[in-house]
């Protein structure tokens, strides 16, 4: 099978790639990415020369060119990854999350469309359900928890899962969406809390938890995730969302304190800072849908899985040194700067 896979430089993208490529030994993926601020090419180098892989530098957005590589490339699956990510520049600057994440997702649907495929997965997240009470831990995001977003992203990401569901419905289109919960892991941009807090550290930099870090994430460690698209494109039912999540919540200050000890730092580093707007309080996610329906579970436990990563950071500082003195700098001064 040919396979779209689309911000395939980004975090998640990129290491469904690695996952994907290693599992089928006869498919064939063409990752299709803008290479944002996000998207690292690096990160691709080791299979650049593989004969199943091939790397097209393309705006999901523009339409013309993605008529054309999707009529010359005959693609079976399209897997989107693309997206403006980062909850924190969202609410700095909405616009950008608007056009790459709906029109870009329209864009790709209608190509969809006009040149058939199997199947079209989008890949959406448990923010686009809003935030769960602290004090209710009974409480969980099921796949019928209404939609009620909070920022610039999860609007944006919602609006995206609405067209999905429209567009399976009028045009038929044969589409499937994941809602999961904040991944962790290689390759993950070091402005997310976890690789952050890990570069910071290792920099005896402070290390900044908005508000008093009492808010919650469902931590899971990305491989699984990427299990989880893999396991819905083959037999997860058409028209359907699935949440993907592992039961693993964390409070933020407690992870941060968990890195600082694992690096053999000192907690005088952490840092309390101005909250973010319009900040979630808690994200849990109810995963008995696709552990009922595709037998998928987490696999990877969070005390290992923040190892894996916290030894995958120490041992690829060359791949996240170039980033954060970069273009980086700027970023970091103006949303840490006077906070
Ligand atoms: P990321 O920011 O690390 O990567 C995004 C990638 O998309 C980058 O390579 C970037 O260059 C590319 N991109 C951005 N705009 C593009 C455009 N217009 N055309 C083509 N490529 C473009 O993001 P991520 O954390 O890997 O997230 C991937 C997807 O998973 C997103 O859709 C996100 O909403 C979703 N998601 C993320 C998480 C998480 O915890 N990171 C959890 C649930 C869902
Ligand atoms: O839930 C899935 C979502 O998880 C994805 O859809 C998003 O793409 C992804 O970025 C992530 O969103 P969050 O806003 O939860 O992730 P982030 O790493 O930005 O922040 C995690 C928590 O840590 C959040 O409560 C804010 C807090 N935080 C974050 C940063 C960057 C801090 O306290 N300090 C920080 O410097």
């Amino acid at each position: 099978m040919n396979l779209i896979v689309t911000g395939g430089a980004g975090f998640i993208g990129s290491n469904f790639i690695f996952y994907y490529l290693d599992k089928h030994p006869d498919d064939k993926i063409i990752c299709v990415d803008k290479l944002t601020y996000a998207g690292n090419l690096s990160t691709l180098e080791p299979i650049m020369d593989n004969p199943r892989f091939k790397f097209v530098k393309l705006d999901i957005c523009d339409r013309e060119n993605i008529y054309k590589l999707f009529n010359d490339e005959k693609p079976d699956i399209v897997i989107n990854f693309a997206a403006e990510s980062h909850v924190d520049r969202s609410i700095e600057d909405p616009e950008i999350f608007l056009r790459t994440n709906i029109i870009g997702t329209s864009v790709l649907m209608d190509a969809c469309i006009k040149f058939g495929i199997k199947r079209y997965h989008q890949v959406s997240t448990d923010e686009v359900y809003g935030d769960l009470p602290i004090d209710r831990p009974d409480l969980f995001f099921t796949e019928q928890t209404p939609i009620h977003t909070s920022s610039p992203y999860s609007s944006s990401k919602a609006s995206a899962d609405l067209l999905v569901m429209a567009y399976n419905r009028t045009y038929n289109l044969p589409a499937t969406i994941s809602r999961c919960s904040n991944n962790y892991g290689p390759y993950h941009f070091p402005e997310k809390l976890i690789p952050l807090m890990i570069v910071n550290c290792l920099h005896d930099k402070p290390l900044p938890v908005y508000g008093e870090g009492k808010n919650i994430r469902d931590w899971l460690y990305v491989e699984d995730h990427c299990k989880a698209i893999d396991l819905i494109i083959r037999k997860g039912r058409v028209g359907e969302v699935y949440n993907v999540g592992g039961h693993n919540e964390m409070k933020n200050i407690d992870i941060v304190k968990l890195i600082v000890h694992e690096l053999g730092k000192s907690e005088d580093l952490i840092t309390f800072v101005k909250d973010r707007k319009g900040h979630d309080l808690r994200y849990a996610i109810d995963p008995t849908k696709i552990h009922d329906e595709l037998g998928w579970y987490p696999e990877t436990k969070f005390k290992d899985g923040i190892k894996l990563t916290i030894k995958w950071y120490l041992e690829n500082k060359s791949w996240w040194e170039k980033i954060i003195s970069g273009e980086y700098k700027n970023y970091y001064q103006k949303m840490y700067g006077e906070r």
